[in-house]
């Protein structure tokens, strides 16, 4: 049977831990020729930096070959074709099919549709399980462990796919705590919430910070996220609402880093950047290796 990579709990925690050791193993050696001979098509219906570079870098690092698009106005989505149509076409081209799509359930939907494995790099504002899986390794290589960790959620919980599917996994590990730091129109939605009721977990929700910063192990910033906002009166409201400041970092562990799946706007200052306690770029490059453990790992070729 196809394995895919959908949402984060796809995944069970056995093979979240095997994704980390494969990413180890990955970045002491990046350069496998384990995808000879193979053909990944990345499709990316929605903008991205990140993760289709670090995805078509990881494919390349593998020595596979990549076919696909940047821009969905280059392929014939723009003359009405279906999802539907585009995932069987290149499902018989290729032999991994790599997607972010700007609505909800898109990637699972082309999952059914494919005769060959698809990973998601991003459906709307559901989940983000590969920028989850760079996260989990981002954490563990800082941290030296995924359990007891205090982990502050900052900014758009609402929309961020990114803290959604990173609560998911972090919640199958030893005694987490999760502070959820967001205006009241961005809070974590409800679903989430009672999962972690039912699961015993513990969570606060705050709208500011700066008084219980020293607690954090791991400070997980987000942007407020423009393109997901119908009002836009609604987004001037919010946009600025939180920004770290190197002055804040003062007296927060002398251990805690601070990740941004990225791109950024304003809420990280430029002045933690020179901060050690700033890991947001080791966290994109981490992003190639847990890729190319993900592409193994889907693939079975270790
Ligand atoms: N983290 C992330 O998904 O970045 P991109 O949108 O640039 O891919």
């Amino acid at each position: 049977m196809k394995k895919d990579l959908i949402s984060i709990t796809d995944y069970s925690k056995e093979e979240y831990l095997r994704i980390m050791d494969l990413a180890t193993e990955f970045e002491e050696d990046p350069n496998q020729d384990l995808l000879k001979g193979k053909v990944v098509a990345s499709l990316f219906f929605e903008p991205s930096t990140r993760t289709r570079l670090s995805f078509e870098t990881a494919i390349s690092r593998l020595g596979g070959r990549i076919v696909g698009f940047a821009d969905p106005g280059s392929s014939s989505a723009t003359k009405g074709e279906t999802l539907h149509d585009t995932i069987k076409m290149v499902s018989n081209y290729a032999d991994l099919i790599v997607m972010r799509h700007p609505l909800e359930g898109a990637a699972r939907y082309a999952a059914e549709v494919s005769s060959v494995p698809v990973i998601n790099a991003g459906d709307g504002a559901n989940q983000h399980p590969t920028q989850t899986l760079l996260d989990m390794y981002s954490i563990l290589k800082t941290q030296e462990t995924l359990d007891n960790i205090n982990l502050f959620m900052v900014g758009d919980l609402k929309y961020g796919r990114t803290v959604h599917s990173l609560l998911q996994a972090m919640s199958e590990f030893e005694n987490p705590i999760f502070n959820f730091i967001a205006p009241k129109i961005l809070q974590m939605p409800n679903a989430y919430k009672i999962a972690l009721k039912e699961k015993g977990i513990k969570f606060f929700e705050h709208e500011e910070f700066t008084d219980i910063i020293s607690e954090a192990d791991i400070i997980y910033m987000t942007r407020v996220q423009k393109e997901r906002f119908s009002d836009p009166i609604e987004y001037e409201k919010v946009k600025n609402v939180y920004i770290l400041r190197n002055s804040m970092l003062d007296n927060t562990k002398p251990n805690v880093k601070i990740l941004h799946p990225l791109p950024r706007v304003n809420e990280i200052h430029p002045d933690v950047d020179s901060n050690s306690k700033a890991y947001y770029f080791e966290q994109a490059l981490n992003g190639v290796f847990a890729r190319e453990a993900i592409i193994t790992h889907t693939m079975n070729l270790k």
